[in-house]
């Protein structure tokens, strides 16, 4: 059988899981969190240097082949994770950095784990690895950034019917327009990581 997965990407905390349990429900397509794989199979390597897993990409890209028996949402961080033959259209999801910030401030992360990836969502990283691995015309950039779950999912669905593509075109969002000094974006994350309000949602989260 040709299965033709929808995946779903982004940088950490930019809500992933989220949207891609949401859609699962409104399309009745079963979803897959590749993080659960990576633990389920014992994976991931813990590199306490930057304080990650290391996954071998190659490794788990197999395990998916071999697990994946239907067409599947599939959400994953890291983007070039599926062969291309079995990938219909890949989303990255996109959040003003700051935002990001704030998430993953919450979520009690380290200040240079903080900056690495919120670094990476304002030069559209994901974006790029995404072209770069299934090309321009299977790739889209749905802006979250001040959008409740129902109105990206609905988005999600336009693009799926084909509606309004052109407006989610890769690289269209461009965070370094808004945010032109990149030094800016780490000073106020640095400014953040000092306000009570958001430590102490951390220490309830
Ligand atoms: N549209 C939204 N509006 C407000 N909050 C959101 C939205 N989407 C997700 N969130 C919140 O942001 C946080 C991160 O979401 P989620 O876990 O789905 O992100 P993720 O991209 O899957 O993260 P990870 O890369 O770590 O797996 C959660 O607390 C979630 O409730
Ligand atoms: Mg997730």
């Amino acid at each position: 059988m040709l299965i033709r997965c929808i995946l779903i990407t982004g940088s950490p905390g930019v809500g992933k899981t989220t949207i891609a349990k949401a859609l699962s429900h409104e399309l009745r397509i079963p979803w897959l969190n590749v993080a659960q794989v990576v633990s389920s199979h014992n994976l991931g390597i813990y590199d306490p240097e930057s304080d990650t897993y290391d996954v071998d990409v190659n490794v788990l890209r197999s395990t998916l082949i071999r697990t994946i028996k239907e067409d599947v949402i599939v959400d994953s961080v890291i983007p070039d994770i599926l062969p291309k033959s079995m990938v219909k259209l890949v989303i990255v999801l996109r959040l003003d950095p700051i935002e990001m910030a704030k998430r993953l401030i919450k979520r009690g992360w380290k200040l240079r784990k903080i900056l690495e990836n919120v670094e990476a969502e304002l030069l559209s990283v994901i974006t790029y690895e995404a072209v770069r691995y299934y090309g321009t015309n299977k790739v889209v950039e749905v802006n979250t950034t001040g959008k409740d779950v129902k109105t990206i999912v609905r988005e999600i669905l336009d693009i799926l019917k084909g509606r309004r593509r052109d407006e989610y075109k890769p690289f269209s969002i461009d965070w370094l327009r808004r945010y032109r000094d990149p030094l800016d974006v780490s000073r106020k994350v640095l400014k953040m990581l000092k306000e009570p309000q958001l430590r102490a949602d951390q220490e309830h989260s």
